[in-house]
């Protein structure tokens, strides 16, 4: 940290508030990660074995599942809930504001996409948004628990029942977050999670999908393996979505280790819940009621009319005090070129939060490993930036 307060902007040549930025993330592997990795390594055995099957058990049970799949990734998890419970044509609602893979893989999957709007405060699918856009063609809602904040999970599975739609929730930002006290694993036709090297949980690649449904694990599992139920039967088309037993011991190691960090995730979050609240103009991440998120991001929302700057001359500042940023994301699903189809069969409809998300967010950093001095000098560096740019 720096040891002058100072009122002038480190882009304007004042001292910063911290001497050394302070990291966005936490990422990589402990020593025990890296000793259950060798372990795995000198047994010889790298294949989806013992480490997989552990990992599958372990981590269905903190998420309150029945069962859990390992896969190669996240987007493969999607691809396999996707692939178990939609047929090729159905009308599933998704978000516009979520990350590409959960509404890829429904494309992947020969779905007809319909995009819901969010919600201003909490950035989740919104669930009055949903129900006026289902018609008598909607199958499923495919939902995100974005930046790790549930999505309101009771009003969606009021609409799935009412109109008789599958639920399926992508967690790849959210593992253990709870809704309600239980897991979130607990709800929906399909849950999934990936593990790539900057989530919660981070094994490099690697993914989960987790039901409560014994047909939808074993037809997931089928996809997952060519569709074999014996050596070299194939009882129907699948593909290789397999995890190895090298990651599946990192995931093991690392799952040890995930509920205090993501109670220290919260405690971050506590601090800055309360200072951002005091900071006009710019605005903190409201999680849905009932939810304890698994703060894999800590969003917040620039208001342009409070400031004579622009979010990202506003960041640039924040940047110089050694506060990184990022935006998660930069573009509304709508305005994808790879989406441009959806949106015209949509009617040309663009999710109008979901595009002022993309102009209004900035991510701060939150993991583990940071200090309540240094979530406390972040803030500070919010403060000494809005103070400078304030109208
Ligand atoms: C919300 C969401 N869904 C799906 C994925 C895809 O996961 P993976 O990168 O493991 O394929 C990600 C990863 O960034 C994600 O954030």
């Amino acid at each position: 940290m720096a040891t002058t307060a100072t009122t002038e902007l480190a882009i304007n040549g004042g001292t910063p508030v911290f001497d050394k930025p302070v990291p966005f993330m936490a990422v990589g592997l402990t020593k025990k990660d890296i000793a259950a990795a060798n372990e795995v390594l000198e047994s010889g055995m790298l294949r989806a074995a013992s480490k997989c099957a552990a990992l599958e058990e372990r981590f269905a049970a903190a998420s309150d599942a029945k069962f859990g799949l390992t896969c190669a990734n996240g987007t493969c998890a999607l691809q396999l809930a996707y692939g178990a419970l939609l047929q090729p044509g159905d009308e599933v609602i998704a978000p516009a504001w979520t990350y590409i893979a959960t509404v890829s893989m429904l494309v992947a999957a020969g779905a007809k996409v319909v995009f819901c709007d969010s919600l201003e405060d909490s950035y989740q699918a919104d669930p009055k948004d949903i129900e006026k856009k289902i018609t008598k063609n909607t199958k499923a809602i495919a939902v995100t628990h974005l930046y790790g904040i549930p999505v309101d999970i009771d009003a969606i599975e009021a609409l799935a029942k009412k109109h008789n739609l599958k639920v399926i929730y992508d967690a790849a930002q959210a593992h253990l977050a709870t809704y309600n006290g239980k897991g979130i694993g607990a709800f929906g036709d399909a849950v999934t999670y990936s593990f790539y090297a900057t989530k919660n949980l981070g094994t490099g690649e690697g993914g989960m999908v987790t039901t409560n449904d014994e047909s939808v694990a074993r037809q997931m599992g089928l996809l997952r393996s060519h569709g074999e139920t014996d050596k070299y039967l194939h009882e129907q088309v699948g593909f290789n979505y397999r995890m190895n037993d090298i990651t599946g011991a990192i995931g093991l190691s690392k799952l040890e280790d995930l509920p205090a960090q993501t109670d220290r995730r919260r405690e971050v979050a506590k601090i800055y819940d309360a200072r951002i609240d005091a900071i006009d103009g710019i605005s903190r991440p409201v999680p849905t009621k009932g939810s304890d998120p698994a703060w894999h991001l800590y969003t917040c929302r620039f208001d342009p009319a409070a400031f004579t700057c622009t979010r990202e001359e506003f960041l640039a500042a924040l940047g110089k005090e050694g506060v990184p940023t990022a935006l998660h994301y930069p573009k509304s699903l709508t305005r994808q070129p790879a989406f441009k189809h959806i949106v015209e069969q949509n009617g040309g409809h663009e999710p109008p939060v979901a595009l002022k998300l993309s102009q209004t967010i900035f991510c701060i950093p939150i993991h583990q490993n940071l200090t309540d001095e240094q979530a406390n000098g972040v803030c500070d560096a919010i403060e000494k930036v809005a103070t400078a740019f304030r109208k």
